[in-house]
């Protein structure tokens, strides 16, 4: 079982907090997709014919795809992998990217799920974060997708900055209920250094966020969405049963995948590489056969604390069984840490798998550091 991943780097506007890689200049458009296409030829056997049960586009802005190019990929793509006939094909787009006839054209094509960027619906978020729609915008895109046809939908949503109260959180999280969406992605905001934000919070440090306030957001958010039936799978995603996402249930169960593009990156357990993060270097390296990624071997040590990582941020937590045959030299270190950490109630044990408990999910990367090798 593996996936693959495709990183379309354009957006029309820059969000103040985005530190993904993209570029505002859509003028590369053809050529990058031409690169994109001579990729996924130059890298057909990465995944060494493993079935293809996932394809994810990502961004950036894959919804700024016209039909045609989105076609070209997925040919490609059908031409030469082996591909699961009920694979799930994820399109990211933004509301703006959604019309009943772009919905129509991107189903025919074989897309099954739609990742929309909604982050808020109100307006006053959208303007403050830079987003290129409106509340209205996102509300009725949802609508269009689904009388189009497409129920499985996932939305994203922000939240933990600093001007979003309570009160629209929780409007937020009820408009997802009410648009009977079956998954949704909640992340805390993080402000990444040297984007918009960064520079907008160093000269207004009342717009820097208070934990205290992210964290009831949280514990709301995981309450709530508990009682509207949605499973909490992973730290940040959430989904009715059956609805998981698979692309991404498969990066934290360890699968294989290859990225395309600038900055995607690929993993086949003993091994990630990532594309250069730069458009035209992107392009000319690839049409030159030049080298366009850099890899890293990953050691037993990288191996074991990546799937500590992970596997504790998903409900299916982390299994000692795993860790004693594949990690052996790790196993006393990670008992004698998890045993710790069960003492101090912030880990749970069953079947010999430990998980966070509600307390620490909001701490989750520094638990797992916790239990790294060093
Ligand atoms: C790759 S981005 C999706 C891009 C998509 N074109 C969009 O603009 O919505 C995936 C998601 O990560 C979240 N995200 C990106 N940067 C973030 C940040 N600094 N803090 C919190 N969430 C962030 C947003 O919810 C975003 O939709």
């Amino acid at each position: 079982m593996a996936g693959i991943y495709i990183h379309i780097p354009f957006c029309t506007k820059a969000c103040h907090y985005c530190d993904f890689h993209f570029s505002t200049s859509l003028k590369n458009k053809t050529h990058l997709i031409e690169a994109i296409l001579s990729e996924i030829e130059i890298r057909k056997d990465y995944l060494k014919g493993e079935l293809i049960e996932t394809i994810y586009f990502g961004g950036g802005t894959p919804g700024l795809l016209s039909k045609k190019e989105l076609s070209a990929i997925l040919e490609k793509i059908y031409r030469l992998h082996s591909i699961k006939k009920d694979a799930e094909i994820t399109l990211e787009v933004n509301p703006e990217n959604i019309s009943a006839k772009y919905i129509k054209e991107i189903k025919s094509l074989g897309v099954n799920r739609l990742s929309i960027g909604v982050q808020s619906f109100f307006d006053e978020h959208l303007k403050w974060m830079n987003r290129s729609h409106s509340a209205k915008q996102a509300f009725s895109s949802i609508k269009t997708a689904q009388n189009e046809g497409i129920e499985n939908i996932t939305i994203d949503l922000i939240y933990g900055f600093s001007k979003l109260t309570t009160n629209q959180w929780k409007e937020n999280i009820d408009k997802v209920i009410a648009l009977n969406i079956p998954h949704f992605s909640a992340y805390c905001l993080t402000i990444e250094p040297k984007t918009a934000l960064a520079k907008i919070v160093s000269k207004d440090a009342t717009l820097i966020p208070k934990d205290e306030t992210s964290l009831n957001q949280f514990n709301f958010l995981i309450e709530k969405a508990k009682d509207e039936g949605f499973i909490h799978y992973e730290i940040s995603n959430f989904a009715k049963e059956k609805c998981f996402s698979k692309h991404n249930s498969s990066y934290w169960k360890g699968s294989s995948y290859i990225g395309i593009g600038p900055s995607a990156h690929s993993f086949n357990s003993f091994s990630r590489q990532w594309n250069i993060s730069n458009n035209n270097l992107y392009i000319k390296s690839v049409s030159s056969n030049k080298p366009f990624y850099e890899k890293e071997t990953l050691t037993t040590k990288n191996q074991y604390n990546e799937y500590v990582l992970t596997s504790l941020r998903t409900v299916w937590g982390t299994s000692a069984e795993k860790i004693k045959t594949e990690f052996p030299e790790f196993y006393r270190h990670f008992i004698k840490h998890a045993e710790d950490l069960l003492e101090r109630n912030l880990l749970k044990k069953q079947n010999n798998i430990f998980f966070l408990a509600e307390k620490a999910k909001f701490m989750a990367d520094n638990i797992a550091l916790e239990l790294f090798a060093d």
